[in-house]
């Protein structure tokens, strides 16, 4: 019998099911069945890198998608506005409406040669008034907002707040890294989107992960052992990224050892649990804790040091100064590369704490280890 892993432990990958989003979800439909400026129309999506960002705007852009409206989906590394508008071009292209309204391809050409030259603010109003005149909508979805241009941004705003005043039926989702996007929405002229329905995603409730956990090793053939389950939901700490990297490897660990059998009926043990956890931890503190203080200068990585001896999840900077001797001045370039780097996170002016769940752990564990690598 052949069995296929169903955890999805990458960036972007739909989950085998997408624990703990009901809220947002509902949220989200009410929205679009609630007509022109519903709160649910105009939402923002942060967490840490893992948190599930990426996978909720896609499924928010799905649900949106069935319901009819005109999706865009763009990340804020580019140029946003000519990404958009190239997007709704593209679509005004391919769709058999617009074909048809120019009966030979003179007057597609036409129109087509029109269009293009029509900046961002013209083709978003033109599909928006579109799709409302036919009962639909559109969305944007905007990933990775942190890192996009304060100026794009803003235009995009002005576009969308200009569409619900004019009763039209636009939504807009954007997402990205907490600390990122509420430095944004603090910037000037962003007022608007300040108003924008703050889902912050933090831990998933362990219960429901070990439902998810449950369901998906059931559909996927196998089954598991309640001892292997409880371990396993609660050494995901609730993070969408462990929820799929656990799965996977307790899923695997079954699989290995049964593969060879023929009677079917595999079930997770709670030795294959240990086996799995063991090795999604080791994997998580390579692909992420590693990767996220590779190659930081030496004080930067004394500063996170510092605060992971520190009692309490969120520590004051001076403390972190006292810790190391130095100024809160002198040290103020490394806390900022880490908060740029996504390590850490300021929740007050002063105040840090670690984005990433298990950084402090890690560092505390690997502290001799990390410091060698500076000669010690
Ligand atoms: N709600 C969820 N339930 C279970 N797994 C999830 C959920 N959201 C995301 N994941 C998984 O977590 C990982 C990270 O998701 P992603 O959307 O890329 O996070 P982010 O964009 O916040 O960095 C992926 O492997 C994805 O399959
Ligand atoms: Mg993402």
């Amino acid at each position: 019998m052949k069995y296929r892993n169903p955890f999805k432990p990458t960036a972007g990958k739909m989950p085998p099911v997408l624990v703990g989003r009901d809220k947002v979800i509902n949220d989200f439909i009410e929205g679009l069945e609630n007509g022109e400026g519903a709160p649910g129309r105009l939402m923002r999506i942060t967490g840490p890198r893992g948190s599930g960002k990426t996978v909720l705007l896609s499924e928010l852009a799905s649900i949106a998608g069935e319901q009819g409206w005109l999706v865009v989906n763009v990340s804020a590394s580019g140029d946003l506005l000519e990404s958009i508008r190239k997007k709704l071009l593209k679509v005004a292209a391919l769709e058999p409406n617009t074909i048809k309204v120019g009966v030979g391809s003179v007057t597609v050409e036409a129109s087509r040669a029109t269009s293009d030259s029509e900046d961002f603010e013209t083709v978003f109003e033109r599909k928006a008034r579109e799709m409302t005149s036919r009962g639909k909508g559109l969305l944007v979805t905007m990933d990775e907002v942190q890192d996009a241009s304060r100026n794009d941004v803003r235009e995009i705003a002005t576009a969308v707040q200009f569409l619900i005043r004019e009763d039209q039926n636009i939504a807009l989702v954007f997402a990205g890294i907490t600390t990122g996007v509420l430095d944004l929405l603090n910037g000037k002229a962003m007022t608007f989107l300040r108003r924008a329905k703050p889902e912050e995603l933090d831990a998933i409730p362990i219960d429901e992960v070990s439902d998810s956990l449950r369901t998906a090793v059931e559909e996927s053939g196998f089954s598991i052992e309640d001892a292997a389950l409880e371990r396993a939901a609660s050494a995901t700490a609730g993070y969408a990224y462990l929820i799929q990297l656990v799965g996977y490897h307790i899923w695997r660990a079954a699989w290995l050892r049964c593969r060879e059998r023929s009677d079917g009926g595999i079930v997770i043990s709670s030795v294959d649990a240990e086996k799995g956890i063991g090795e999604a931890m080791e994997e998580f503190k390579e692909a992420v804790l590693e990767t996220a203080i590779a190659g930081l200068p030496r004080t930067a990585v004394e500063f996170a040091l510092a605060m992971s001896e520190a009692p309490g999840r969120v520590v004051s900077t001076s403390d972190i100064a006292a810790r190391l001797g130095k100024s809160t001045g002198y040290l103020s370039p490394y806390r900022r590369q880490l908060i740029a780097r996504q390590i850490i996170e300021q929740t007050a002016p002063g105040y840090v704490t670690f984005s990433i769940p298990f950084m402090r752990e890690f560092l505390v564990e690997r502290r001799g280890e990390i410091l060698a690598r500076y000669g010690g």
